[in-house]
């Protein structure tokens, strides 16, 4: 029988592989979150106390707990219903996060202008309909609302793309192929399940986020501070090109 790539097959896959997602993820999500898209996302927040924040695609909810302790009143979607569970398990009750069950493409769950902020980390190149997605956050956001938003760096991960190395293993450049192949691709996550990416070119986010009706306030392709290196030393190889492209938009 012929597989189907789509948003169900894409969640099947999240959900079974959610108990290993959520084993990498501590207080600051994993390494790349806390090197390169916690600042990114935090200064592109803002002062966030008492604002109404969704957080699009929790996942095991990290960020949500993180926005939480920034004084944000925080309300989290995911359309695995493991992923929510484990969320819900990781949350102090005190933490008053409302975590509903949602798939982002029709968030018929929310009313109208219900959010001031809708942050979505890695998840927007997980949605076959991502254009219905951004149309329902537009609905969703408050007159001058932002939605931030960030994913996999479209223009150099690509299906296709990766590290060219020596007989050594030594890593010699970043490969990108398929660039103009958008669509869905099957990528391994480390060694585990794999799990369905579709993939855009900038100028189809870019357009698609125009026509849908926002305007793009800053873009920020993240790279590691100063401070992360000391820490973390083997990330200088990210100077070499980027992982992650993250957008701020206005309703
Ligand atoms: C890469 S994880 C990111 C999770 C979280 N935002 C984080 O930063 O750790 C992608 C998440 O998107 C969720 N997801 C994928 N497609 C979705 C959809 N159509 N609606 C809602 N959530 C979805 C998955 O279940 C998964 O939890």
């Amino acid at each position: 029988m012929k597989q189907t790539f789509d948003t169900e097959e894409a969640i099947k896959r999240w959900n079974k592989f959610a108990d290993i997602y959520a084993s990498k993820h501590f207080e600051q999500g994993d390494l790349h979150k806390e090197i390169f898209l916690n600042p990114t996302l935090f200064t592109l927040m803002g002062k966030i106390e008492k604002k109404n924040v969704l957080d699009a695609g929790c996942g095991e909810g990290y960020l949500s707990r993180l926005i939480s302790k920034e004084g944000a009143v925080v309300t989290a979607v995911d359309y695995s219903p493991r992923m929510l569970e484990i969320a819900k398990s990781r949350t102090e009750n005190e933490q008053m996060i409302e975590y509903k069950h949602g798939n982002l493409e029709h968030l018929n769950i929310f009313e109208d202008k219900c959010f001031d902020i809708i942050i979505s980390n890695m998840v927007v190149q997980d949605l076959e309909n991502y254009e219905s997605a951004f149309q329902e956050m537009y609905r969703l956001l408050e007159d001058g609302g932002n939605l931030i938003f960030s994913i996999l760096h479209p223009c150099f991960v690509t299906p296709g793309s990766g590290w060219e190395k020596t007989e050594n293993g030594e890593k010699l450049y970043w490969k990108v192929d398929k660039y103009f192949y958008e669509g869905v691709y099957e990528q391994a996550l480390g060694d585990e399940e794999k799990m369905l990416f579709f993939h855009r070119t900038l100028t189809t986010y870019i357009n698609t986020l125009i026509k849908t009706g926002f305007t793009i306030e800053s873009i920020v392709e993240p790279k590691p501070s100063n401070k992360m290196l000391e820490k973390y030393p083997s990330f200088e190889e990210d100077y070499r090109c980027a992982d992650f492209i993250v957008f701020k938009l206005k309703k």
